[in-house]
């Protein structure tokens, strides 16, 4: 076992993981404690790391399959490496990049697809003097403070996810949109998870969500936007206040995330994430929901489509 320190950022997620050098083997006793670590924090936080792609890539195995990303545009790949999403406001090839306004509203990764990751690695290559933070709220939190009477509700409501509701995703290259909207046409999901290694259930929600399942236009907007204002509550969020070579690893399935576009944009803010798969398919494609639940959906999805 190493010199291993974990030491709490925050009451409702977050902590400092040091005494570690994320280059070399993780041995099964280290690897436990920072499993135990991240189930309980939801964000751990490796500072002063210096990892190569490969490292990234080897030390993010450790805690599960990676993605291939099939789900983004091949564009924002890192080049030899498809396990690296490259998250740049730098140009790619002389032209904006896919990816220079990534993150702008609360979201889960990749809710979007049946299947959203299981956690992500992200690893600070660049950023500006000040601001581009980015900020997690707990979702189990989230869940465990509303009332009984609106958790029962929430039991059995399904969401409608929608890659078109990324922020700013209309600044971006059309024919890289159209690409993402067409490997990711819009998916259903719970709104109450069960975390498949804490056992505790957790709100799915975010501002990638178009409405919920059955309810009404006017319904779902009131109802999504007191779920999303009550999950993000000052209270239940920890914010990171990046340096070079941190890397962050979070746990999707109980949290969500915002990158802030508070900083100065002529400056580089460059991260290579890491997204770990999800283990189990928790959506439905739209298009394959029931014909009541369709009917029901028409008018979200033709604003969609
Ligand atoms: C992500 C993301 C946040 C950031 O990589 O999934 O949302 O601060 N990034 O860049
Ligand atoms: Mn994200």
């Amino acid at each position: 076992m190493s010199t291993l320190t974990i030491t709490p950022l925050g009451f409702a997620a977050g902590a400092e993981v040091t005494g570690i050098d994320l280059r070399k083997p993780l041995d099964a006793a280290d690897r436990l404690r920072i499993n135990e670590a991240w189930l309980r924090h939801l964000v751990l936080v490796f500072p002063r790391q210096e990892l190569t792609p490969q490292e990234q890539i080897v030390f993010a195995r450790n805690f599960g399959a990676l993605d291939q990303h099939e789900s983004q545009a091949p564009q924002t790949l890192h080049a030899d490496h498809h396990e690296i999403l490259v998250l740049t406001n730098k140009l790619v090839g002389g032209k904006q990049s896919g990816t220079h306004n990534s993150g702008r509203n609360w979201h889960t990764d990749l809710s979007y697809t049946t299947c959203p990751a299981k956690g992500a690695l992200l690893h600070c290559k660049e950023k500006p003097p000040v601001g581009g933070d980015t900020m997690f709220a707990n979702l189990y939190i989230a869940y465990e403070t509303l009332s009984p009477t609106m958790r029962k509700l929430l039991e059995s409501l399904e969401a409608l996810h929608d890659v078109s509701l990324i922020r700013g995703i209309e600044q971006r290259d059309p024919a890289l949109v159209a690409d993402m909207k067409r490997r990711n046409p819009p998916v259903i999901h719970p709104v109450v998870r069960v975390h498949p290694e804490t056992g505790r259930k957790s709100l799915f929600v975010g501002q990638r969500i178009r409405g919920f399942l059955g309810v009404s236009d006017e319904e779902s907007q009131s109802l999504l936007a007191m779920l999303n204002a009550h999950a993000t509550s000052p209270e239940f969020v920890y914010r990171h206040r990046w340096s070079v070579g941190d890397l962050l690893m979070w746990d999707n399935r109980c949290s969500c995330h915002v990158a802030l576009g508070d900083f100065d944009q002529t400056k580089p803010r460059v991260m290579y994430r890491c997204s770990l798969q999800g283990q189990e398919v928790t959506g439905r494609f739209a298009t394959e929901a029931a014909a009541a639940d369709r009917d029901q959906m028409l008018q979200a999805v033709a604003a969609v489509s």
